[in-house]
């Protein structure tokens, strides 16, 4: 029997979210992602709208070389191929797992230092916050209504960070900021959004929301198109200790280090007493993550940053790491410190992205008030 797709039906079909961790389900995302990023390669720069992007981070505290590696430099490289390009700083995001704001100003001030530095052009790419474009946030309220407390229960990346909250009861906010996100993509009808795995259930999430705002309010029409993931190709990677990064475990590489203080994280890295160095992820899970971290800066494979290495042990490991590290970043680190020397042009750069993404979500609430009845 063939039911139409109504909000019930959709809401109780069996949960897509928790399919993520069948390696099928992400196989096919990562298929989806590489024709995505061929027809980018193609097409970007005659059809940019075609292509527009959306992505962003929690100002939660600095970024560190995983960020740069596996997301920053990417959404550079997509600017630069003529992709429309919005990152959105989702500081109302921090407060969905957490009892205070911490360093917001500091932290907003410093992503910011980080995207101009990595090359983000603020001419050509829209950098605001949540806080500052009130009509993309109202978009969540329509969008709730197009959602059920089931599946946001179901959600497995909300459900990790509330186990993950120090047992802290889940907040309105935890339980509903998919639903904010699917705000911060569709606001400005991104059609590519780049992010880590992590991040798919949320992306199924905002595609039901777009594909149940067309049909319940708007006769079938594509007010919201359905946007897609490009996943990273960039592993996930863990902190000098060969543990997952954490700020307070003291494993992180930060951007904004300085050269020596790179060299001293790396130089206490956790590494082995065996001579030989090998690309051994499942064996030697540490000396596999600091060849991952050199080959990515040098971009080469793992394995021949090891073969290179050959039998100098962890002090020659440690030393090819440390260059690879240093000698990339130095002139985004250079940038930076320049950058931060004018903090006005970079408060301006954000108040222009700010009033750039207020313009658009002025436009599509107008929109989607428009096709709900709600204009009066
Ligand atoms: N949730 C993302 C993270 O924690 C950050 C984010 C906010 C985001 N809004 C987004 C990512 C929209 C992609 C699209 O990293």
């Amino acid at each position: 029997m063939s039911t139409s797709p109504t909000l019930t039906s959709i809401a109780t079909a069996p949960t897509p979210a928790s399919a993520y961790d069948e390696s099928a389900t992400y196989a096919a995302a990562r298929d989806r992602s590489a024709v995505l990023d061929a027809l980018i390669d193609e097409h970007a720069t005659e059809d940019p709208a075609r292509f527009r992007m959306l992505t962003g981070d929690r100002p939660t505290g600095p970024l560190h070389i995983g960020h740069y590696l596996a997301s920053l430099r990417n959404r550079v490289r997509l600017q630069d191929k003529g992709v429309e390009t919005f990152v959105v700083i989702a500081d109302y995001q921090v407060i969905t797992d957490r009892d205070s704001v911490g360093e917001m100003g500091a932290n907003v001030q410093g992503l910011v230092l980080d995207y101009l530095a990595a090359g983000l052009d603020p001419a050509r790419t829209t950098i605001f916050t949540h806080s500052a474009v009130p009509a993309l946030n109202q978009l969540m309220l329509p969008f709730l209504s197009l959602v059920t407390d089931a599946e946001l229960r179901r959600n497995p990346t909300v459900k990790d960070e509330l186990a993950l909250s120090d047992g802290r009861p889940l907040s309105g906010l935890l339980l509903t900021y998919p639903v904010h996100q699917a705000a911060d993509i569709l606001f400005c009808h991104s059609r590519i959004v780049p992010v880590g795995r992590d991040q798919l259930p949320h992306l199924e999430q905002t595609r039901a929301i777009a594909r149940r705002f067309n049909t319940r309010y708007a006769a079938g029409h594509s007010v919201f198109p359905e946007p897609e993931a490009l996943l990273s190709e960039v592993p996930l990677l863990l902190g000098t200790d060969g543990t997952k990064m954490s700020k307070s475990k003291g494993n992180v590489i930060n951007l904004r280090d300085s050269a020596d203080e790179t060299a001293a994280r790396i130089r206490a890295a956790r590494t082995d007493s065996e001579r030989r160095i090998t690309f051994d992820p499942n064996g030697r899970p540490a000396v596999a993550n600091l060849l991952t971290i050199a080959g990515l800066f040098l971009d080469e494979p793992p394995e021949s940053v090891a073969e290179r290495i050959g039998d100098g042990g962890a002090q020659g490991l440690k030393a090819v790491v440390t260059e690879a590290v240093n000698e990339s970043l130095a002139g985004h680190r250079a940038r930076r410190a320049d950058l931060a020397r004018d903090p006005a042009y970079v408060t301006s750069a954000l108040h222009e992205g700010n009033a750039r993404a207020g313009e658009v979500a002025e436009r599509t609430l107008a929109t989607v008030r428009a096709v709900m009845g709600m204009s009066y």
